[in-house]
This record gives structure tokens, C-alpha cells and sequence, in this order.
């Protein structure tokens, strides 16, 4: 199969008024991607060489979205949304280039398994013309019904158009289909909207493919499959589902979710075996772990690197550039931005470190903040090597702390440490002996004296 071309025309053309939202529908994200950029990853996973997103509401805005994630997507407007034959129809352009297989897709479907689209493709290559993802529910209402005679499906039926008899049917039209591209144009072509809504009709290209004698076949998807976005709580469930498939697939490479359904991935989360990620764990876009990390409970990590043997949280925050080498540890309350931390180094407790280096098996005290921004540029702070920096420092970068470097605790660096030295940034300690007591009974009669006023 893999030598037959296939065009995939995604539809996106639909306001989508019940998300109430000024963003696109299809541009609302499921584990941080676009729910269309999922369909453009199935259709791509599936072998679809090519692209054509048909867009309408918020064109500008799915333009500039779609050089993201689909580059290569050719986009087409469809200003009036008059059915979803209709919509194809607006990627003609790309339709009449001459494909084996043409998939016909909805951007609000953001669940679809490739091997859904390989079992359409397939049926294609084995001779349909035109073959519908169907799937069974015990509750079909607003689903076209798969209208079957004889054992062979013969047309599909908007529930608005359906009888009652045909309401009871519950095969339903997942809305995707895949269609043999040298009849394609021609059964789109002869759709009319002659129904309930006045609308141009994909699914009746079943009917007319059958009126000419070609074969119309149904594969059957579980409903997951096609399950439609068209308000934020089914965005939620879609949500729900992807994360139950991911977690799953995690712990079944190797990975150990203590809680699993309190672990949030994303769509690019690499984790590697032997990880083991405690409760409440929050992974954004861009996270790659290798093996044997631990991510203690209720962390929140993106754009970060962790290699292997990492120790990470409880309540740690690794932003992106956050660039932990083996055996690195960032501890409870700790903020790591654009940094790496080298081999060994610890930030154990309560510190900010954010563009900066920490050396192989350098030691952070806690509270230890790198001043990398004055309000309008950002700055470098260098920690080498074994260095220790006691607690509760500043350091005000741009600013080195040499190799072996020791900085008091409590001291503000304003100026580079050289490599074994020792550094103090600030005052010295005064002790006066008995002046505690003495003051103690200065305020305390100061106190009587006010009462008895
Ligand atoms: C469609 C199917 C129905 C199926 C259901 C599954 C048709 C006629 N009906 O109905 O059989 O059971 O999906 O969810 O295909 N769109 C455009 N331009 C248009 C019309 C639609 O881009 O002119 C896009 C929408 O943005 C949406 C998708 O096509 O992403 C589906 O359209 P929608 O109106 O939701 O179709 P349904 O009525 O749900
Ligand atoms: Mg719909």
C-alpha cells in the first residue's frame, strides 16, 4: 500500500460557535497540540503524503497555527459553510492533482487512530470506491445512521432526514472517509441538498457510489475514534482519553505512575524505562527523560532534559532550556530556567536558578537565587565545578563562580569568584555580650509605661 499516493483534506472550515471561544475550535489543544494537528499526525502516521486543510472562521489565525505544526498543509477557504461535500470540495486544487486515495478527515476529531486510516486505505486498495468509518452506540441521536440492505451499506442518512424507523438504527457514520481519487471528484460533484438542512452532503457520495455499481464498504472504529469536539467539556473528555491511552503506553515501556491518572503528558513527552514519577506531575511540551529519573509528586516540567538518575521535586519547576545532566538533583520549591545543571550538581532546596551553568557536583544552598534579569536584559551566571554556594546567596550575574569557589552563606556576588576562593558578600557579624537582656527590659518597661498612660 505504501506506493499508492493519498491526499488527506482535513475540515476546519466550521466556526465552531459552542466552544465560545475567540480561538479557532480546532486550534484548542489536547495535551498541548491542536486538536487538527493530532488529525494531521494520524493522517501523516497513516501515510498520507499530502495535506489540504480546509479553513473558513478564523482563517488568518489557522493559517499561521498550520505553518506550525503542518508546514507542508496546502490551505483552502471555504467562505460559507454549505456541507461537508461541499467543503472538500473547496480543496478541488488539490483533489484534481490525481490521488489513489483521497481521506476525508474532521479537524475536531482529534482521536483517530492511524490504524483506523490504514484499515480505510487498505479496503481501497483491495477495490472501494468510497469507504465509511462507522462505529455502534447505544445512543445515535445527531449521528448520520449507516443505512445497510442486504448486507451491504447502500447510503447514509443525516438523522434529521431519517425515518423513525431508521432512527433506530445505531451503526453510525464516524464522519471520516476515505475515497478512491479517480472517482473522488465526480461522485462529489453530483452531491445536491435536496435534505433537512439544505446542505451539501459528504455522506451522500455512499448512494451515489452505488447508484454507478462501485463498492461502498463500512470498517468499523471503537467510538473513541471519532469522537467530535463541539464544547470544552467533550474537549475535556477527548483530553481524558488521550492521557488514559498515554499513560498506559508509559507504564507498559517501563515506566513506573504511582497514581497514574494524576500524571498529565504531553503530546511529545519522551520518557525513558525505569522512571519512576510520583503523583500530581505536570509534563508541558518538549520534555525528554531518560532512564531511571525520579520525579517526585506534584512537579511541573517543560522544554526540560533530564538524563538519566535524575532526582527531581517534590515541587520542583523546570522551565524550558532547564538541562539536567546524570545524577543531577532539583529539589522541593526549586526554579530551574535556560540553565544546566552538570553531572551530580545539586539545587536541593528553595532556589531559582535561571540562565546559568552549575558545574559537575557543585552544591546550591538553599534560597540561592541568580539575579539573571535587571528589568531589561537577561544575564549569565557560571558556577564551576565542585562549588559550594552557601545558603540564602544572590548572585548578581553576569557573574563566574570558579571551579572549587566557596561563597558564604547569605553573601550577595556581585563580583566574579576565582577558582578556590572564598568569597563573602556581607557584613560582618557584631556579637555584644548581655546586650540582648538589656534591651529585652528597655522595651518592656518602655511597654508598662504606655499601659498605665
Ligand atoms: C457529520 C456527518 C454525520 C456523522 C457526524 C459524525 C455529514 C453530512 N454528516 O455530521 O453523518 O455522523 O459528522 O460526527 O458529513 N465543515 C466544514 N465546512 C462545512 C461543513 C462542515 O468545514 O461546510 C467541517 C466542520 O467544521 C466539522 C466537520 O466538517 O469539523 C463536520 O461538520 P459537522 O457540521 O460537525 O457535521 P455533523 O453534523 O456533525
Ligand atoms: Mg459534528
Amino acid at each position: 500500500m505504501s506506493q499508492r499516493t493519498c491526499l488527506s483534506v482535513i475540515l476546519a472550515a466550521g466556526e465552531g460557535t459552542r466552544m465560545k471561544s475567540a480561538m479557532p475550535k480546532v486550534l484548542h489543544p489536547i495535551a498541548g497540540l491542536p486538536m487538527v494537528a493530532h488529525v494531521v499526525r494520524a493522517a501523516e502516521a497513516a501515510g498520507s503524503g499530502d495535506l489540504a486543510l480546509v479553513i473558513g472562521h478564523g482563517a488568518d489565525e489557522m493559517r499561521k497555527a498550520t505553518q506550525k505544526f503542518a508546514p507542508k498543509a496546502e490551505s483552502f477557504v471555504q467562505d460559507k459553510q454549505l456541507g461537508t461535500a461541499h467543503a472538500v470540495l473547496a480543496a478541488r486544487g488539490a483533489v484534481s492533482k490525481g490521488y489513489d486515495d483521497v481521506l476525508a478527515m474532521f479537524g475536531d476529531t482529534p482521536l483517530i487512530d492511524p490504524e483506523v486510516l490504514t484499515a480505510a486505505r487498505r479496503k481501497l486498495a483491495e477495490g472501494a470506491a468510497v469507504v465509511v468509518v462507522g462505529f455502534r452506540t447505544s445512543n445515535p441521536s445527531g449521528y448520520g445512521r449507516l443505512i445497510e440492505k442486504g448486507g451491504k451499506l447502500v447510503a447514509i442518512r443525516e438523522e434529521k432526514d431519517c425515518t423513525d424507523e431508521e432512527k433506530k438504527i445505531t451503526f453510525c457514520n464516524g464522519g471520516l472517509m476515505a475515497v478512491a481519487g479517480k472517482h473522488a471528484l465526480q461522485l462529489l460533484d453530483q452531491v445536491g441538498n435536496n435534505n433537512a438542512k439544505g446542505e451539501y452532503y459528504l455522506t451522500d457520495i455512499v448512494e451515489i457510489a452505488g447508484g454507478q455499481d462501485l463498492d461502498v464498504v463500512a470498517v468499523e472504529a471503537g467510538f473513541e475514534n471519532v469522537l467530535g469536539i463541539n464544547n470544552r467539556a467533550e474537549l475535556a473528555v477527548a483530553e481524558g482519553i488521550w492521557q488514559t491511552r498515554r499513560r498506559r503506553e508509559a507504564m507498559l515501556s517501563g515506566v513506573t505512575l504511582i497514581a497514574p491518572e494524576t500524571v498529565f503528558f504531553s503530546y511529545d513527552t519522551e520518557i525513558g524505562a525505569d522512571t519512576v514519577v510520583e503523583p500530581n506531575v505536570w509534563f508541558g511540551p518538549g520534555v525528554k527523560i531518560a532512564t531511571g529519573a525520579k520525579i517526585h509528586a506534584f512537579s511541573h516540567i517543560e522544554g526540560a532534559t533530564i538524563a538519566s538518575n535524575c532526582d527531581v521535586g517534590p515541587y520542583a519547576r523546570l522551565r524550558p532550556g532547564a538541562d539536567l545532566k546524570q545524577k543531577a538533583k532539583v529539589g522541593n520549591f526549586c526554579e530551574v530556567k535556560q540553565a544546566t545543571i552538570e553531572e551530580g550538581a545539586k539545587v536541593n532546596h528553595l532556589s531559582y536558578i535561571g540562565d546559568a551553568r552549575v558545574g559537575a557536583g557543585a552544591n546550591i544552598g538553599a534560597g540561592t537565587i541568580t539575579c539573571n534579569y535587571d528589568g531589561y536584559s537577561k544575564f549569565f551566571t557560571d558556577i564551576g565545578e565542585g562549588a559550594f554556594i552557601g545558603s540564602n546567596s544572590s548572585l548578581v550575574a553576569p557573574v563566574t563562580v570558579g571551579k572549587g569557589g566557596y561563597v558564604a552563606s547569605g553573601s550577595v556576588i556581585t563580583e566574579s569568584v576565582p577558582d578556590d576562593a572564598l568569597a563573602f558578600g556581607r557584613a560582618r557579624q557584631r556579637t555584644l555580650p548581655g546586650k540582648g537582656k538589656e534591651l529585652r527590659e528597655r522595651f518592656a518597661s518602655a511597654a508598662a509605661a504606655r499601659k498605665k498612660s
